[in-house]
């Protein structure tokens, strides 16, 4: 049976996807997910949990001891950073730049979470000087601050410089949204002091969408333990997580099993480019796209300092009909971009170089049906030699 056979789910179209996230998988990945299942308790398969924990130690820069992927979406990972470190009535402060941002702010507070938002206008990074203000006027100390690395509602990479040292200096822990960085963009856990980190499969690790990386260090476990009251989510509790996932193999759920496998292999293949060659690779795309689109008379949102490599947003021309040109592009060339959210929606675009999407043959593809939808040139051969001529470093 192969992989396309027309026989399994039909009319499943193939797209190349340069939005916000899925990002396009390789058929080693999807092929991985096709393996016998096996059973959660399975020698083998608990040998194909460690190899993961391992890969995923190497992909955040991590000694943590505990570091796996929940079952769950990205925002699993962000119902859990929350479920477990922040406590009914606790300081929280949560940086929002962005819809996500937003979101974080929203899941701490139905923790019970007493929350500050430290707002910074759409488009924009924080600057740690802010960051540095807002806790020395604190009325009473944060327990927690978080803030999300790579915005993908905006498009703007969060430079991580001197803000654990600012957060620890507070005293709070410091929880912090990976979900578009990983596997694209340098996430050290260690070397930066996140405390606490969640990630998702299905964006820069070209992996399906369903499960969330997550690493915690021993300063946030000390708290876990000591919590007064038991972590209000069942599921997502990571000292029992903990005991499945570490030597004790103590069951908790059924884990999924296909997904694990597509995650072991997704993080195979990245282990074969190597970390440094795959940030360079989409580098070199975001730079590629980002000429393709300045050629043909588009402007960007994101000043290239703190724009993501793994998302480019750009403003959408005057007078262009936003949804027309994404059903365009999706309808006849197959192609799915992303719209903007909240103050972006029908002002920008979002388009993805994630994972396997982070090459020139989709940027070009993506800019060649941009040209031919907005009547613009020049994108695609910008692209091309914006990537023969970026070193890529
Ligand atoms: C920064 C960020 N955090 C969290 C999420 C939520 O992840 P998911 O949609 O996989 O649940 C997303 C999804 O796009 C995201 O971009």
């Amino acid at each position: 049976m192969a992989l396309s056979d027309p026989k399994i789910i039909p009319n499943i179209p193939e797209r190349l996807l340069m939005g916000p996230g899925p990002s396009p998988v390789s058929s080693s990945v999807r092929l991985a997910m096709a393996q016998p299942v096996l059973g959660h308790l399975d020698p083998a398969f608990l040998a194909i949990m460690d190899e993961v924990a391992d890969h995923l130690r190497w992909v955040f820069g991590t000694e943590n001891r505990l570091t796996l992927p929940l079952s769950g979406t990205g925002s699993a990972g962000m119902e859990a950073a929350v479920a477990n470190w922040v406590q009914p009535g606790q300081r929280v402060l949560v940086v929002a730049a962005g819809l996500f941002g937003q979101r974080l702010a929203d899941a701490a507070a139905r923790q019970g979470g007493v929350v500050d938002v430290l707002e910074v206008p759409w488009g924009s990074a924080l600057d740690a000087e802010q960051l540095k203000d807002r806790l020395a006027q604190a009325p009473e100390p944060y327990a927690v601050v978080a803030l999300v690395m790579a915005e993908t509602s905006t498009g703007v990479l969060q430079p991580m410089d001197g803000l654990s040292d600012l957060v620890h200096r507070h005293g709070a822990l410091f929880l912090v949204d990976a979900v578009t960085a990983i596997g694209g963009m340098p996430v050290d856990v260690d070397r930066q002091g996140l405390d606490v980190v969640y990630a998702g499969t299905q964006k820069c690790l070209a992996v399906p969408p369903g499960l969330a990386p997550f690493s915690a260090g021993e300063a946030a476990l000390d708290i876990l333990r000591q919590r007064p009251s038991p972590v209000p989510s069942w599921y997502l509790d990571l000292s029992m997580l903990e005991r499945y996932w570490g030597g004790e193999r103590f069951y908790h759920h059924t884990a999924p099993v296909s997904m694990i496998y597509a995650l072991a292999e997704g993080l195979r293949r990245i282990r074969r480019e190597g970390l440094d060659a795959r940030f360079a690779r989409h580098r070199r795309a975001s730079a590629a796209l980002g000429a393709g689109l300045q050629a043909m008379g588009l402007s960007l949102v994101v000043d290239a300092a703190v724009r993501l490599f793994s998302l480019t947003t750009v403003y959408i021309p005057e007078g262009v009909d936003d949804a027309a040109v994404r059903g365009r592009l999706l309808n006849d060339f197959g192609i799915e971009i992303g719209g903007g959210l909240g103050p972006f929606r029908g002002r920008v675009w979002r388009i993805g170089t994630m994972g396997e999407g982070a090459q020139l043959e989709p940027v070009a593809r993506v800019l060649s049906a941009l040209e031919a939808t907005l009547h613009r040139t020049g994108g695609v051969e910008a692209a091309v030699a914006s990537w023969g001529g970026a070193s890529g470093a």
